[in-house]
């Protein structure tokens, strides 16, 4: 190994204070961390600490010009309680992707992967046992000189956080097709897992809550007619008989690992898949015709999460009732086993966190 990560334990453990059997989502954090600094070129100081608030100075980069991405990741255990990560290269891989795009330096895989196992295997009494729960994982990186003119950044921060979670929506999600407000455009960071693409949504998120939904619907930046993405998680839609998500060539829309994960599994579970732009249009021909038969969104917090009602101007589009929503639920069943270790994982995607013995 390349890296020496320094480890030092909490003295105090705070897991006796969580109850498992009923964790809100992001609220709780486990009791370390794993912190590296870029600095001169290159990464430094690899450490796990406990978990803590840290200062930051003012005029921190990050805080002022937005050069943050983040990944989200989940890591589970069987029913033996051998803790396990979902596809760890591919998030490794993706927040790299998205350091490129937000000019900030890659983090080494090596790096990202070995400070994820010990942090996880440290902490590997913090994730919560129940099928469908998980210790959710955050890395995420900020610019961190001190220094208010916009240039790109020459220090970094990069962390890893986590903490157990329960599912994200603990109920069908209702969706708003946003026609005013954009969340990504041909050329623009919608690929990326950029914060400021989060930030930009709270407002048109608001006023959909205030109308009563759950979510945005995201359409294209250009003409508002093709459908992108949640912005919590990316959308399929079953039209009569067939598995239809947008395609994400242009850019604008993330490259969701689950999305991913089920684009290659419901072929396999035999249903026909197709990834290509899809027009809000066509999704309100299918609704009159009958043919809109589901639609469920796929994320790692969300994991597959049924929508019940899409809203389209005028239009509320109500959609068939949980037991006709059979394709997102056998997709959540069969990453959920797989997570539980009670699926065979023929594909890779499984992998057991390291447990070897800690460097302090
Ligand atoms: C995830 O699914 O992990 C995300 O990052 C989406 C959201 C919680 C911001």
């Amino acid at each position: 190994m390349k890296y020496t990560i320094k480890v030092t334990r909490t003295t105090k453990s705070r897991i006796s204070d969580v109850d498992f059997d009923n964790i809100p989502f992001g609220r709780l954090f486990s009791d370390h961390m794993f912190i590296a600094e870029y600095i001169n070129g290159e990464w430094v100081n690899p450490r796990i600490e406990p978990f803590a608030p840290f200062s930051i100075n003012p005029a921190s980069m990050g805080l002022h010009y937005g050069q943050n991405i983040f990944e989200g990741m989940k890591a589970s255990v069987t029913q033996d309680g051998d803790p396990l990560l979902f596809r760890p290269e591919m998030h490794a891989r993706r927040f790299n992707r998205s350091a490129a795009r937000m000019c900030m330096p890659a983090v080494p895989e090596e790096l990202f992967l070995e400070g994820l196992h010990q942090l996880v295997g440290m902490d590997k009494n913090w994730i919560p046992p129940r099928e469908g729960s998980a210790l959710y994982i955050r890395p995420f990186m900020f610019a961190n000189d001190e220094f208010i003119g916009v240039k790109t950044a020459q220090v970094y921060k990069f962390m890893i956080i986590t903490g157990p979670v329960g599912p994200y929506y603990a109920r069908p999600v209702s969706l708003l097709a946003e026609s005013q407000y954009i969340r990504a455009a041909r050329g623009g960071v919608g690929e990326a897992k950029a914060a400021g693409n989060y930030g930009a949504a709270m407002l048109p998120s608001k006023n959909a809550q205030d109308k009563g939904y759950d979510q945005i619907l995201w359409l294209d930046g250009r003409d508002f007619k093709f459908v992108q993405e949640v912005g919590t998680m990316n959308i399929f839609f079953v039209i009569d008989g067939v598995v239809v998500t947008p395609s994400t060539e242009d850019g604008t829309i993330l490259r969701g690992i689950t999305r991913d994960s089920i684009l290659q599994l419901l072929p396999e579970m035999g249903y026909k898949v197709q990834e290509r732009p899809l027009s809000i249009d066509e999704i309100v021909n299918a609704y009159h015709k009958g043919t809109l038969q589901e639609c469920f969104g796929a994320g790692t917090a969300a994991v597959v999460a049924h929508v019940d009602k899409i809203a389209y101007k005028d239009l509320v589009m109500e959609l068939p009732k949980m037991e006709d929503r059979k394709v997102g639920e056998a997709v959540k069943n069969y990453i959920n086993g797989l997570r539980a270790g009670k699926i065979e994982d023929t594909k890779g995607w499984i992998v057991p966190v390291k447990m070897e013995a800690t460097v302090g």
